[in-house]
């Protein structure tokens, strides 16, 4: 699909604000990139399951979606109708509506459990609910409150994620150019993994917003990603992301990011991540691990000198309430999900006749996409979602605030990181 205008996972159409529209709008992810399909989400059950689904993903995203959820629901009851969650009457208690608010902040943190985000801004919104009731407010103004509240944690990823992005960029260009691993001024080559872009957050990305930047600067050579099976959300989502921003790229198996190392020159690795703990062990998608690692150890045959590998994500990613990896929570999704494939319906003569060209679909037409099985049936996948970089294979952490370093040693202090920069 020729799509020339970046990517966006929301959007409010009619030149309304997300007030007026009490609602707002999702790119279906699990259709991209076949077709465009926008979808309403206007109450806290739409949002859960949109997340549960992964019509929508990505930490930042599920994180905004969650909170859009509750404050649509919200700005129907402050309209005096019923919302599923909220009946009109609830507005008249703010200990009736605080308990009923409660309750769907719990439900929407059952969704997805590995992304701290989600629980970041849960616990947001709880805290201003319940210091709001205490403080004596009526049931409007409780409403009003959290409404402020949810839009907030939406708004603020759509302004952080370019600092992220450009301080990410500035870092790594200083490094290699210090270490002497690249001229002044040359462009360089960098890989990364899973959809990290503005499809994942509110807009611009966060790994992919560091490749963004890079690309600005005219730093950039080219970018590489994986696939990233099995939800293929490098060769979905951020294929399409990087051509609409007129990146030359290039995708790459996940079982040939060994032979790419081996044999092209690549200068960077670069991650988003779910949960960060404070000494900077980062949980990311399902193969971030193992990248890093061959990042850190050079085939004999590689152009490459250790590659560093950085994590780039907001600062509601990092986790300063766990001390290690350790304790994060891996999502095990069905097996089913690794066990077939979604895609584009085509005819594989007609595919092969023409070399492998097939025609890009129009935008606006919808295509086929169906879900095939590539397994025998009823065969049991172990389905980890993510898995946990050591921080020993991190060479920095790229937040809004700047770039957190290592110490001494292998770990990282993000308490005093974050300290430091507030
Ligand atoms: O399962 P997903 O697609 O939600 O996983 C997404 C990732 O792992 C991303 O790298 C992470 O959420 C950061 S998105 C800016």
């Amino acid at each position: 699909m020729a799509v020339t205008t970046p990517l966006t996972a929301f959007r409010i159409t009619g030149g309304r604000t997300f007030e007026q529209a009490q609602s707002v709008e999702i790119i279906d992810q699990l259709l991209l990139p076949h077709t465009i399909r926008w979808e309403q989400v206007s109450t806290i059950e739409e949002a859960f399951a949109a997340i549960k689904s992964m019509k929508i993903r990505g930490a930042p995203a599920i994180a905004s979606l969650a909170s859009l959820g509750i404050a649509s629901e919200l700005l129907t009851l402050l309209s005096g109708k019923s919302s599923p969650s909220f009946p009109a009457e609830s507005l008249a208690s703010a200990t009736e509506l605080l308990s009923l608010l409660l309750k769907q902040t719990a439900y929407l943190l059952t969704s997805r459990p590995t992304a701290v985000n989600l629980l970041e801004a849960l616990s947001r919104i709880e805290s201003a609910a319940k210091q709001t009731t205490e403080a004596g407010a009526d049931g409007h103004q409780l409403a009003r409150k959290v409404v402020d509240v949810a839009v907030g944690v939406w708004e603020e990823d759509r302004e952080r994620n370019v600092a992220i992005g450009d301080n990410g960029a500035r870092w790594i260009l200083e490094k290699l150019e210090r270490e002497g691993t690249i001229e002044k001024g040359e462009k360089i080559n960098v890989l990364t993994v899973c959809n990290t872009g503005s499809l994942a957050t509110s807009a611009y990305g966060t790994a992919l917003g560091v490749i963004t930047s890079l690309h600005h600067m005219g730093r950039l050579s080219h970018a590489y990603y994986a696939q990233t099976g099995p939800y293929q959300q490098g060769a979905r989502l951020t294929s399409m992301e990087l051509a609409s921003l007129g990146i030359e790229n290039t995708m790459v198996c996940d079982t040939a990011i060994g032979a790419l190392l081996a044999e092209k020159r690549v200068h960077l690795f670069v991650a988003g991540a779910d949960r960060i703990a404070a000494n900077g062990d980062t949980a990311n998608k399902i193969s971030t691990y193992q990248i890093s690692l061959l990042c850190s150890s050079p085939h004999p045959f590689s152009p490459n000198p250790p590659i560093p590998v950085l994590v780039a994500a907001p600062v509601t990613t990092l986790d300063l309430a766990m001390d290690s990896g350790r304790s994060i929570i891996i999502e095990q999704r069905p097996s089913w999900e690794a066990c077939t494939v979604r895609g584009r319906v085509v005819e594989v003569d007609e595919m092969i006749k023409s070399g492998g060209k097939i025609e890009p679909a129009q935008e606006g037409v919808d295509v086929e996409v169906a879900t095939v099985l590539v397994t025998p049936p009823n065969t049991r996948a172990w389905n980890p979602a993510f898995d946990v970089t050591p921080a020993s294979l991190i060479a920095g952490i790229v937040t809004e605030l700047g770039v957190a370093k290592k110490e001494q040693g292998a770990e990282y202090d993000l308490r005093s990181f974050v300290k430091a920069g507030k």
